[in-house]
């Protein structure tokens, strides 16, 4: 399979498995323990129906949105990741390129591999630095300040990775950072050279926004080993008040799943959530950020910006996630299969096609622009 015969999202999936070793793959793939809502969180939009309208005239299309102060030309940006340079050599540059070229917002993590600082210099589309809250207090306040002098438009703090979540494929390969494979996890890198040549004739593997707190030079540490030593499990609201506030600009909070957070995250000043369970990675059984989503725009979706992530695969279900009240909607796995399958040419081929079905889509809908996107558009079954 080439990339000129990628279509949709599982064909992505596909050539990015031929593509990577077996434990980056997975690491990808892969969600919480038995990753019941990893898998309910693309079936819920299943359960929702859209209606369509004829005859309204649809000779062109308008998809641009704003959302937290940013005009984007297309309501999908492209949620942060960590470690993207471990699924092509290009990793953040590549996203950061794609997205630009879309004229959309893309995230950087604290658990990047390319710096914030370097990405906001050469690319001129707006740009959400993710963050985490470290015990290191003063970590916190200097990536708030690194954040500011770089910058960057939006902070976006995760919330809903106060500890790892249960990933057993990535125990199973012994998935780590840089590398501490288990023997058969060796192996399958072992049958994908390609990956290991660019890997290894390519920038040493860093982790740049952490840089002076972490160091992976010594020994593998692997993400549960992270958020488990280095976040602060005490983290409360009044410590996320006291960084909006440090902040001062747009700050949203990322995985809100229940109606009294997201009024919480109203009441100390944030400007964004993101309805998400974090690609069913975290808490498995947790009901799919989708089915969460109408009842949290009802509670506080004139007061704060609403964004969405967790399960999109296709421009049908971005539609009905933005009629029911979303202002722009996230893919992780949307965008990372195509980037470990090729690079910024597969993620521009994975953003292309996505606009191409939202285009189709709103017309086949008989809706010219996003705002006439409405809830009278869907039946739940
Ligand atoms: C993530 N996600 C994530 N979120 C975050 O806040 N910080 C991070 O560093 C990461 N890293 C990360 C790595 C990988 C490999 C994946 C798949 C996901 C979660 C991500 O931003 C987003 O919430 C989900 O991926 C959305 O679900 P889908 O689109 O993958 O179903
Ligand atoms: C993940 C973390 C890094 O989902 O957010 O793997």
């Amino acid at each position: 399979m080439r990339l000129a015969q990628c279509h949709n999202f599982h064909d992505f999936r596909t050539l990015a498995k031929k593509r990577v070793p077996g434990p980056i793959f997975d690491y990808i793939d892969g969600g919480a323990d038995d990753e019941t809502t990893q898998k309910r969180n693309s079936r819920a939009f299943d359960d929702c129906d859209l209606v369509p309208n004829v005859l309204t005239g649809v000779k062109d299309i308008d998809l641009s949105v704003t959302v937290m102060g940013q005009k984007l030309d297309m309501p999908v940006y492209c949620s942060p990741t960590a470690l993207q340079r471990l699924f092509h050599h290009q990793g953040e540059r590549a996203v950061a390129k794609a997205a630009e070229k879309f004229g959309t917002l893309f995230g950087v993590s604290s658990l990047g591999t390319v710096s914030m600082e370097e990405i906001a210099k050469e690319v001129s589309t707006p740009q959400v630095y993710q963050f985490y809250f470290h015990k290191d207090r003063g970590l916190n306040n200097a990536m708030m300040s690194r954040a500011k002098d770089a910058g960057i438009q939006v902070m976006m703090l995760t919330v809903d990775s106060i500890t790892g979540g249960n990933r057993e494929r990535d125990l199973r390969s012994g998935f780590s950072m840089p590398f501490r494979l288990t023997l058969g996890g060796l192996i399958q890198f072992a049958i994908k050279p390609m990956w290991g040549i660019n890997y290894v004739t390519h920038e040493s593997f860093k982790l740049p926004q952490l840089e002076g707190h972490v160091d992976m030079g010594n020994g593998a540490s692997s993400i549960g080993d992270y958020f488990t030593n280095m976040l602060d499990p005490s983290m409360d609201w009044d410590d996320v008040a006291e960084m909006v506030k440090r902040w001062d600009g747009e700050f949203c909070l990322k995985g809100i799943m229940s109606v009294e957070d997201a009024k919480r995250a109203v009441d100390i000043g944030c400007t964004g959530i993101v309805i998400s369970n974090h690609g069913g990675r975290q808490l498995d059984g947790s009901r799919s950020s989708f089915d969460q989503l109408a009842e949290i725009v009802e509670a506080v979706g004139d007061k704060i910006d609403i964004l969405f992530d967790s399960g999109i695969q296709r421009g049908t279900h971005v539609l009905k996630a933005l009629s029911l009240g979303a202002k722009a909607v996230g893919i992780g796995r949307g965008y990372l299969y195509p980037l470990a399958a090729a690079g910024q040419n597969g993620v521009e081929r994975a953003l292309g096609l996505m606009r191409a079905e939202l285009e189709r889509d709103m017309k086949l809908m008989g809706k010219t622009s996003i705002k006439e996107l409405t809830v009278n558009n869907l039946r739940f079954r």
